[in-house]
């Protein structure tokens, strides 16, 4: 493990990834694609334009584009990972990359069909102690980055995100009128289980989800500050990520 940071909040950092992404090839976190190809087939069509949040150096958007997915658009806030992966791909027609921030797409609205993320949402949760009450800060970046994905997905667009983190954690997140879309959840993996999230544009919340949302603004509204605090969640966000 070459590339652990001295502290798990350094995968919040830019400076860290740009550092990793210096001298690591390749890593793959939650599998590769052949682990969850079964599903993603079922929900993407081979012309979908499709955009990867956090490429990272991972193998996924090439072995998408040889599974015959051909328009794939490649973000990822590192320029190193960007410098890197561009030259090495450069062969594949139809597949950019930008170096871009996830909290602040330059796509127009509707652009894509296909909003696609792995790890990258839990990278910017690195740093939370209580998966029940994320903090005001996590909850503001994973509410810009959401508005963001929701925006440049067209209407009936799937973003599609890919975790360790369980439905009674991530669904509070993702149950939210305000991005306009339903959410369902697939599991692949042996052993410890992942979970490939579904937002569907243009959909409506399930009636459980849509109570999940009230309850939690009921709740919010009712405790305007945070005055609680669970056991620390000790957890190693390394022990959740190698398939
Ligand atoms: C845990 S890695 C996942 C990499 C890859 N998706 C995979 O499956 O192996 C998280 C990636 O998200 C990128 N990232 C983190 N925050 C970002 C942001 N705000 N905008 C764009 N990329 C971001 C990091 O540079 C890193 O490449």
């Amino acid at each position: 493990m070459e590339h652990l940071p001295d502290d798990n909040s350094r995968y919040k950092d830019v400076d860290y990834w740009d550092e990793r992404y210096l001298t690591e090839k390749s890593f793959e976190w939650f599998g590769d694609f052949s682990k969850f190809q079964h599903i993603f087939e079922n929900l993407v069509k081979k012309k979908d334009a499709i955009l990867v949040l956090g490429c990272g150096n991972s193998a996924m958007s090439v072995d998408m584009h040889r599974a015959g997915y051909h328009s794939i658009c490649n973000i990822d806030y590192s320029s190193v990972c960007i410098d890197t992966m561009s030259t090495r791909h450069a062969d594949c027609p139809g597949m950019s990359w930008l170096h871009m921030d996830a909290r602040q797409l330059s796509f127009p609205d509707g652009s894509f069909d296909v909003v696609l993320e792995k790890g990258t949402l839990d990278a910017m949760l690195v740093e939370e102690k209580d998966p029940w009450e994320v903090s005001s800060d996590a909850a503001c970046l994973i509410h810009r980055v959401l508005s963001e994905v929701s925006r440049v997905l067209k209407p009936g667009g799937r973003f599609l995100s890919i975790t360790f983190a369980q439905p009674h954690f991530r669904k509070r997140l993702y149950a939210r009128r305000c991005f306009g879309w339903s959410v369902h959840h697939h599991t692949y993996g042996e052993g410890f289980h992942y979970f490939l999230y579904v937002l569907t544009k243009g959909e409506e919340l399930s009636p459980e989800d849509a109570g999940l949302e009230k309850r939690l603004l009921e709740e919010a509204e009712a405790t305007p500050t945070q005055v609680t605090t669970q056991e620390e969640d000790t957890e190693n966000f390394l022990e959740n990520i190698i398939l």
